[in-house]
Formats: C-alpha cells, structure tokens, sequence
C-alpha cells in the first residue's frame, strides 16, 4: 500500500514534531519551510501560498497544496495537511496607536526586527508592550543604551522564570496536584496567593505596575488521528472562548491561553494516552505519586497507548535528576536530620495523596 502523503507547513518545533509523528504513523511527510533555518532533507524556502480541498474531496479526502519557491509555482497533491505555521508569525505593529509618529525623527521598529542592542548604543529607547519580548528587550538595551523606558498601557503581573527553591516556574506549578489544588480552592483564592508571593518579589503598586485584573495564569496536537467533526469542534471553539474571554483581559493573546494540565489532559483523553492515576496507585504507587506531584511533563502521555515508549517510566522517575544535575556542579553532602525530614514529609504527602485520588479520579 502507497504512504499517505501528509504536508507539514512551518519546520518549527510544531512541525517537527508533527513530522516525527507522521513517521511514527507509517506517513510520509514533506515539510514546507518558507525560510533557510533548518538543515537536512526538507524542502526550503518555500512558502505555502493556498491549501483547497481538491474537486473530489469527498471520496478521496485529498488536498492541493500551492507553494511558491525562487519565484516558480508548484501544485502538489496530499493526503493529509498540517499547520505549523506558528502563532506569531506576522508582526503586529500597531501604528495608530501612535498619533504623529510619522513624524518622530527618531528609529522605531517591531521586536522581530531587533537583531542586536548596537544600534540603541548611547540612545534613549522607550520600549512599549510589557510582554516576554518587552522585558527581555529592556534587559538586553539596559546595557548600552543611554536611558531605557519599558512602557505598558494597563499593568502587569511580573512572573519569574524561577520559583521557589530556585526551581523552574513550571517545573514547581504545571503539575496535577497543583491543578487539583486550583479547582478545589477556586480561582480567586488562588489568585490572592499568586498575588501575594508575585509581590513580595516586587510591590507591583509601588512599581505602578498592579493592574486591574487579576493573575491570569495559563499556561500533543499532532497525535491526534480522527478529529472530531466540524459542527463539535465548532461548539467547542465557541465555548472555549466565551470562557477565555471571561477569564481573561481582552487581548489578542486569547488564541494561545489556556490550562496547561487541562489542555493536555482533554488532548489526552481524545488520543486515548492519559495515565489512569486510580489504577496506578494501586499498581505502580510510585509512578502514581511521581505523576501527581511531578511536573506534567509530555512523557506522562508515552506510557500507554499509541506512542507508548519503554523508557517513559524511568524518564518520568528521574525527571527531577535531569533538572536537578545541571545546577549541581559541587555537590554538598546533606544532614542526616535534614534527609530524614524529607523523608517524613514525603511518606506524609503520600498518605494525603492517596486520600486525595480517591475523590480526584
Ligand atoms: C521572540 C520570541 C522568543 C521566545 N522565547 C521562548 C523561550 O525562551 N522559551 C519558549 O519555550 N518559547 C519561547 N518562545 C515561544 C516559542 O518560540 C513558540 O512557542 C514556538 O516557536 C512555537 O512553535 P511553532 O512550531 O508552533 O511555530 P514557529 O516556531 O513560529 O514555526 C512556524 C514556522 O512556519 C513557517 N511558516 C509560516 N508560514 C509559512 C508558509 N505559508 N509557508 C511555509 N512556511 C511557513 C515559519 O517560517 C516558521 O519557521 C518565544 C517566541 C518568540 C516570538
Ligand atoms: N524569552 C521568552 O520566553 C520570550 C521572549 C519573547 C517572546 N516570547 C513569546 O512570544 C509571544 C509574544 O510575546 P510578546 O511579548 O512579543 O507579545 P505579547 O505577550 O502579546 O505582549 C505584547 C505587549 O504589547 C502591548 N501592546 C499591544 N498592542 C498595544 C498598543 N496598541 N498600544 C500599547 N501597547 C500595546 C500589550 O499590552 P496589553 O497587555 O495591555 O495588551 C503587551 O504588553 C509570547 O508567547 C511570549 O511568551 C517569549
């Protein structure tokens, strides 16, 4: 039987992932990259122009997919398409926003066209927008500019990458348990606490930061084999962003706004990979506890069913070495007193986590 031929547009982490997938699944995939980045045997420099369903779709389910490289068209025929073509591949620059800067003499540009600090050398750089690219613009300009103003219109929360113990931020609250946790005390508790720990790191009325709203926190796609059909996934779009944009300040960030444990357990579900935690507390209790406190990392979804991987249990139990041991270039030996503590606690949450499961799942 001929391989199903499937178009991967975009060779981002997206696409390549898709594209391992598609191996995975005995597809051929055929990556299409508008620019040069990525080496090896995908087609470069191409840019898909248009994807339509081909006239006899509905017997053939297939797709023509138009792509333009060095100025020559191609039609080419595939079985399947999948978009990677990123979320923020246009620059938005909002230029109405700004009355009169046409006639600003000074140099404006959009944060994907800043390539290095040089230019801002001696200058004074008013950045707007306080998102990633905002701070890590402002950080980087501080150096050499003469004067930088990071600029925001409503406030923000200030999230920093690194936690409590001096941990990841992630890694310490995408877990179940904290998830759990979230929907037990609800939303707004929630939030005074983040609120609470986010200023005593910095005083956010002080730093005329604190916003109106509140913390927003949010945090497999391509395992997916039969989508749900049109009209369902319809419903579900409508109302995940009704509840988005209750959640949430308006934005144009919604698309990418979500619960990461949510997101990837629905997806989960639908792929037939999540982990039965009930189940494994009974027979792998030490898996179970690992994947309830532990961060939910995407190995959680290689333990069963299609993508199982071998090695996925002992990735998930070591999980905890691998970020630990790039920070422990000189070991210090612990107390005793200290170790057994830790033991104590541990046997304790492992109490608690069992009389939690039985209501959680
Ligand atoms: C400035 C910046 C810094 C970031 N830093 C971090 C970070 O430190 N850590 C982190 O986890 N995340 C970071 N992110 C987020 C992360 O980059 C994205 O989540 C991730 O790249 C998304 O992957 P993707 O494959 O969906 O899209 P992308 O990586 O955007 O890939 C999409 C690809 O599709 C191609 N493409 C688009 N249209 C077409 C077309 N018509 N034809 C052919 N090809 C097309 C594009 O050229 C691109 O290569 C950052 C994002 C930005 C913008
Ligand atoms: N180091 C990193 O990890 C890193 C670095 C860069 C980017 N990224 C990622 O890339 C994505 C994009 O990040 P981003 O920072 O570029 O965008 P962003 O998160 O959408 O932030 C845009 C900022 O611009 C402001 N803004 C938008 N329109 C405006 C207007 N008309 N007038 C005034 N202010 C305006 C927004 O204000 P409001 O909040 O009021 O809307 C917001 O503060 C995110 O997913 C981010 O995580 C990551």
């Amino acid at each position: 039987m001929t391989k199903k031929r499937i178009a991967v547009i975009g060779g981002g982490v997206s696409g390549l992932s898709s594209i391992k997938c598609c191996l995975e699944e005995g597809l051929e995939p055929v990556c299409f990259e508008r620019t040069n980045d990525i080496g090896g045997l995908w087609r470069f420099q191409t840019t898909v122009c248009s994807v339509k369903k081909r006239p006899d779709f509905f017997t053939s389910g297939q797709w023509e997919v138009v792509t333009e490289s060095e100025g020559k068209k191609e039609v080419n025929v595939f079985d399947g398409v999948m978009v990677c073509t990123g979320h923020h591949t246009n620059a938005h620059l909002p230029l109405e926003s700004f009355p009169g800067i046409e006639k600003f003499k000074g140099q404006y540009l959009h944060s994907r066209d800043y390539k290095n600090p040089d230019i801002f050398t001696g200058k004074r750089v008013i950045i707007i927008g306080i998102g990633n690219s905002g701070g890590d613009l402002a950080v980087e300009l501080c150096h050499t500019a003469k004067q930088v103003f990071l600029s925001t219109r409503r406030g923000a929360w200030i999230l920093n990458r690194v936690a409590d113990f001096g941990y990841p931020f992630d890694v310490l609250f995408s877990s179940r348990y904290k998830y759990f946790l979230l929907k037990i005390c609800g939303l707004s508790l929630v939030n005074s606490f983040l609120e609470k720990k986010l200023n005593q790191r910095c005083d956010h009325e002080m730093f005329g930061l604190k916003p109106k709203h509140s913390v927003q926190i949010y945090l497999l796609q391509n395992r997916l084999k039969t989508l749900p059909s049109q009209s369902e996934m319809n419903a579900e779009i409508a109302k995940a962003q009704e509840e988005i944009s209750k959640r949430y300040v308006e934005s144009q960030r919604h698309t990418i706004q979500g619960d990461y444990v949510d997101t990837m357990e629905e997806l989960a579900d639908l792929v037939g990979v999540r982990p039965n935690l009930l189940s494994l507390a009974f027979t792998d209790p030490k898996l179970a506890i690992q994947l309830f406190w532990g961060p939910c990392t995407p190995i959680h979804y290689r333990l069963q069913g299609p993508g199982k991987w071998d090695g996925a249990r002992k990735a998930i139990l070591t999980t905890e070495d691998r970020i630990r041991k790039p920070m422990m270039t000189r070991v210090i030996e612990s107390r005793n007193s200290m170790t057994s503590t830790i033991t104590m606690a541990r046997f304790m949450l492992a109490v608690v986590f069992f009389a939690i499961i039985m209501t959680y799942c």
